[in-house]
């Protein structure tokens, strides 16, 4: 018979994902999101979020199927993310995967956000070498980790923020400048036509004794803040592109540097970035080249596997399925500020 077909579930954010892998391989998957719904309040409002998971959830799962070519009465396992997220998100999906579990007599597996973008990679290109480095670097994380047997082996992290993610920093940089919410997105658009020489940006935690892998972003965000302010109260309004450009530099540089840094410092020869910051261009770019440069395999999965979808929950569901790991119980409950 083989691995069984897994259906993932995915609801910590605004985005509602269903997947479908089976012994590694993904046979479709659907996303819907209620990021339209949150632009006007300037940031995810959770009650919406959880009401539009609601509203989005079976037809998502739906859809999935459909482009797998699958019915329900094919899933032999339920993979749900259980945190970390929104409490109400997270519980809209648990419930629903409960629902599938228990009405197909299928186990159910509870699985974390994070090892879910990393598994993500999993789908593109085959297993990750072990060890690799990832560099995770979405709206609510920005790691650099360790990774070994992704079924097995707990990640290591290797630094994490200290403050805000670097896709927070994108997103409250791009209110300061009044781009249209999310803010990263924007600034990467914005950012084609600057000059990222013409505002200076600190490099923050790059100096000799700070502390390698750890990131902080809170403080280039009050720096981009302070020359914004700086212009107006000059009476000229900053030019966006410079400032956009300049943002994207700073983070992108800081990003990379570490990252390669870390894979040389550990003697390892690949890595993998992953979560939505992944898709700007100047952390491609520059992760590409400098990569190359430093002789390091460079994986970034497509972009609809590198922000929150249902494929990244069944993906590292599948490798859970496969190392035989024990199922969930049933009362499975959701774990909003889960560690990793
Ligand atoms: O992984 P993701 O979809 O959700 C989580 O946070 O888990 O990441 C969303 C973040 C947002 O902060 C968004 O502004 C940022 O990724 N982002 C970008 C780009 N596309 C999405 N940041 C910079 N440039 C982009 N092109
Ligand atoms: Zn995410």
């Amino acid at each position: 018979a083989g691995p069984p077909v897994v259906l993932g579930i995915e609801s910590s954010c605004d985005e509602t994902g269903a997947g479908l892998v089976r012994d590694g391989v993904l046979l479709g998957h659907a996303v819907a999101s209620s990021m339209e719904e949150h632009a006007r309040y300037g940031g995810v409002v959770p009650e919406i979020a959880a009401r539009a998971h609601v509203q989005a959830m079976a037809p998502v799962v739906q859809e999935a199927l459909g482009r797998a070519g699958l019915t329900l009465a094919d899933v032999g396992a339920v993979a749900v993310t259980a945190g970390p997220g929104l409490s109400g998100a997270l519980q809209v999906g648990v419930a629903a995967a409960k629902g599938y579990a228990y009405s197909l007599g299928v186990p159910l597996y509870g699985v974390h956000h994070l090892a879910g973008h990393v598994a993500a990679a999993t789908l593109d290109g085959g297993p990750l070498p072990n060890p690799s480095v990832v560099l995770i670097v979405s709206g609510g994380h920005t790691s650099l980790l360790l990774v070994r047997d992704l079924a097995r082996d707990p990640i290591v992290h290797l630094g994490d923020t200290l403050d805000d993610a670097a896709g927070e920093c994108f997103d409250k940089v791009a209110r300061i400048l009044h781009l249209p919410y999310p803010g990263g997105p924007a600034v990467d658009r914005a950012a084609r036509d600057g000059d990222p020489a013409a505002v200076r940006l600190p490099r923050p935690l790059s100096g000799p004794n700070d502390p390698p892998y750890a990131f902080s972003f809170s403080g280039l965000k009050t720096a981009a803040a302070r020359w914004v302010e700086g212009r107006r109260a000059a009476g000229t309004e900053p030019h966006v592109p410079d400032a956009a450009a300049a943002l994207q530099e700073a983070i992108a540089d800081t990003l990379t540097r570490k990252a390669v840094r870390a894979c040389t410092d550990h003697g390892i020869d690949t890595l993998v970035v992953v979560g939505g910051v992944a898709a700007n261009s100047r952390v491609r770019a520059l992760t590409e080249q400098r990569c190359a440069a430093a002789g390091i395999t460079l994986r970034v999965p497509a972009l609809g596997l590198c922000t929150d979808n249902g494929a990244m929950v069944a993906a590292i569901g599948d490798l859970l399925v496969r190392s035989g790991a024990g199922p969930a119980p049933m009362d499975l409950s959701v774990d909003p500020s889960a560690p990793l």
